[in-house]
């Protein structure tokens, strides 16, 4: 099953695609993460990425949608594709749709995490994860047991990501709003959306996504 998470920034498309991943042995598919490793390594992708990532702007379409087609071609079977953060404009839905017909796979399900956008804007830049394993926390909701030492590797190094600051964050609202949001009704007038709400509590949303999941898997 190939599935797209769709919502704002720190709607929790990465938090739901990584237990997908977990639950379901589905593979997630993230472009800020290919991005954001692009820009660490200093690939060419990387260099032409990070400013734009860095003004809370989109990448080239035809930046991510290669990167995800050379993704796919890596995929072995198993449980299908979770598409975080892809796609986010008209172009990049087009393209998915060709990358995935041209492997012989479709396109399965939406799932659209409803959200608030203001209280978004505090699950962002609050948040931070583990230089060492990654594992995710934030200022107020999520802390290490032990202050400074992380629960799963007792790291003792943190870091935020640099466009998590306010302003990039309402760039990157902005930016949601005007491109990806469009391309919603597209997959409605396909009937493959289902809304969740993604203000629940993280298990919660789990739960419902789940929920999801097996009914659009059930025969019928
Ligand atoms: P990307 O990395 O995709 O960032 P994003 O879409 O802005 O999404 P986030 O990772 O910020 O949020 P999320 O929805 O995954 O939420 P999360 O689970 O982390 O993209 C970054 C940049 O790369 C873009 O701005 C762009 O420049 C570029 N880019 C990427 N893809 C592109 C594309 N296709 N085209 C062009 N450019 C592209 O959760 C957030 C926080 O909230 C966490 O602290 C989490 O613990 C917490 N949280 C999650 N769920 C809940 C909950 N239910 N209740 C309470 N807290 C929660």
């Amino acid at each position: 099953m190939n599935i797209i998470l769709l919502g704002p920034p720190g709607a929790g498309k990465g938090t739901q695609a990584s237990r997908l991943e977990q639950q379901r042995g589905m593979v997630q598919l993230s472009t800020g993460d290919m991005l954001r490793a692009a820009v660490k390594a200093g690939s060419p992708v990387g260099l032409k990425a990070k400013a734009v990532m860095e003004a809370g702007e989109l990448v080239s379409d035809a930046i991510v949608s290669g990167i995800i087609g050379e993704r796919l071609d890596q995929l072995d079977g198993g449980g299908g594709a979770i598409f975080d953060g892809y796609p986010r404009t008209a172009p990049q839905a087009d393209a998915l749709d060709l990358l995935l017909s041209e492997r012989g796979k479709t396109l399965d399900h939406v799932i659209e995490l409803s959200v608030d956008e203001d209280a978004l804007v505090d699950r962002i830049t609050g948040r931070f994860t583990c230089a060492k394993c990654g594992e995710g926390y934030h200022d107020r909701y999520k802390q290490p047991a032990t202050a400074g030492v992380c629960d799963v590797c007792a790291a003792t190094e943190f870091k935020r990501r640099p466009d998590d600051n306010e302003e990039t964050v309402r760039t990157r609202m902005a930016e949601y709003r005007a491109k990806t949001a469009p391309i919603l009704p597209l997959y409605e007038a396909r009937g493959l959306v289902s809304q969740v709400d993604g203000m629940a509590d993280i298990d919660e949303v789990s739960r419902q996504i789940a929920a999801v999941l097996d009914r659009a898997t059930q025969p019928a």
